[in-house]
């Protein structure tokens, strides 16, 4: 049976909280955990979430053995074999297509479906094709399914038109096993980035460079196993820290990387949200009235287009005119119709938002219509007067691990019920 979440918006938040491993980490180190040879690898901090299990389904389907124990993951790819991955489990999100850096990597063939995930508008996957291609795979696309080959996968040089998270995490896990020398150049540099090459490095691979713009692989014959802790996710670190800036009292975040939320707390701060930065922690406490601000999404380390939604609903809370631009997903502006419902005054244009606040906003029933708008939403449920329902919850569940209990340990007014009860 289906089911929705209800808030009980304006309770104060009190207490602490913790960030779960990062999830557009895990999904890549899922996938790269196959290219082990020899061993088990052992990963640590694993978020609860769907996307884990849509991963752990194509694992078992491709023959290694998963145990899954609290938030330790171990994949042992010891007698795995390569077959088509073409079942709903692909579909269910978008990192299903890091199997195809690694399988391609392993056995020099792979055959999937299409990816699926978040509708943001048109999300195309040319870079990664064009990557495996430059190291002398063909590719083709029949009845639904890709089928990418190659008698030898040699290192080449590739020069990425668009600095792509997921282009560049594919090609590293393709050119792992490739012979020589592989260039990525303006590859993407998020933190994600760095953790996946970290663990493969500590696996044998030799790659040199990630979290700049240009990554060399040098291609080895074998990887280890390896225990590899995952980063802590940035992206729902900066959601708690925009429902904390919205209605905490007093509200410690644990588990953070404050480095990795630069733009974020520089927008907060400049918003009048009062913050004591940690090593590891975050502490927010109540504002004196939050002033309107501009932002513009940026690849890393300029502001994520994964919090411009969540920080789209704060923002209808401060006092004056914020522009919020989006240079990553034109499209990813779902979310507005959705505030419009609860009362926010918001005009949209082409890539870009225009929010006048403060306007008071009221609980309704509205519809996650993604991940991250998912997450807007809850915001907006937690500072809305009345009660407000949000349906297709399931896309919050791919990304935000036991979500509802961990606001109600703040003092949040939030359940699930069944849909329709
Ligand atoms: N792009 C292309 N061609 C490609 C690949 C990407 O034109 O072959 C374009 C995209 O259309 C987009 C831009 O390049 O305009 C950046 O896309 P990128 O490839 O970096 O995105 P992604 O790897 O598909 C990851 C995250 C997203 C996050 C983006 C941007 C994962 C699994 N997903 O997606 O996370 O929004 O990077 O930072 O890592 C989320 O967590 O809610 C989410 C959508």
């Amino acid at each position: 049976m289906s089911e929705v979440i209800k808030i009980e918006g304006q309770h104060k938040l009190n207490g602490s909280i913790k960030v779960s491993g990062s999830k557009n980490t895990t999904v890549a180190l899922i996938p790269a955990a196959v290219l082990s040879t020899r061993e088990k690898v052992t990963i640590y901090g694993v978020p609860y979430i769907d996307d884990v299990d849509s991963l752990i389904e194509l694992l078992e389907e491709l023959n290694c053995e998963v145990t899954q124990q609290d938030d330790t993951l171990i994949i042992d790819p010891i007698n795995m074999k390569n077959v088509p991955l073409v079942s709903k489990a692909v579909n269910k999100l978008r990192a299903s297509y890091y199997f195809m850096g690694a399988l391609l990597g392993k056995y020099k063939e792979v055959q999937m479906m299409m990816p699926g995930g978040c509708y943001l508008g048109p999300r195309p996957i040319d870079l990664h094709l064009k990557g495996f291609e430059a190291l002398g795979a063909t590719v083709k696309f029949e009845n639904g399914n890709y089928i990418i080959k190659a008698e030898q996968l040699i290192g080449n040089k590739i020069y990425l038109d668009v600095s792509s998270v997921g282009a560049t995490i594919n090609i590293m896990l393709a050119a792992v096993y490739a012979t020589g020398k592989t260039t990525i150049e303006n590859a993407a540099k998020e933190p994600e980035i760095i953790d996946v090459a970290n663990m493969l490095t500590r696996m044998g691979a030799q790659i040199r460079g990630a979290g700049t713009s240009v990554i060399t692989i040098e291609g080895v014959e074998t990887l280890n196993g390896v225990q590899h802790e995952i980063i802590p996710d940035r992206i729902v670190a900066g959601t708690y820290l925009i429902m904390a800036a919205a209605i905490a009292e007093d509200v410690l975040i644990e588990n953070i990387i404050p480095h990795h939320l630069e733009a974020l707390i520089s927008k907060l701060e400049e918003m009048g949200v009062k913050m004591e930065v940690g090593v590891d922690t975050i502490r927010v406490k109540e504002h004196n009235g939050l002033e309107a601000v501009d932002i513009q999404t940026q690849p890393y380390p300029g502001f994520a287009t994964d919090l411009q939604q969540p920080l789209t609903t704060l923002l209808t809370q401060a006092q004056g005119q914020s522009l919020v631009k989006e240079t990553i997903y034109a499209e990813r502006f779902k979310h507005v119709q959705e505030l419009h419902r609860m009362g926010a005054s918001i005009q949209l244009a082409t890539a870009q938002a225009t929010i006048n606040g403060p306007t008071e906003l009221s609980g309704n029933l509205v519809t996650a219509t993604d991940l991250r708008c998912g997450a807007a939403l809850i915001v907006a449920g937690l500072i809305a007067k009345g009660t407000t329902t949000v349906d297709n919850i399931y896309h919050i569940d791919r990304g935000y691990d036991r979500i509802d209990e961990k606001l109600r340990d703040l003092g949040a007014v939030i359940y699930r019920v069944p849909k329709d009860s």
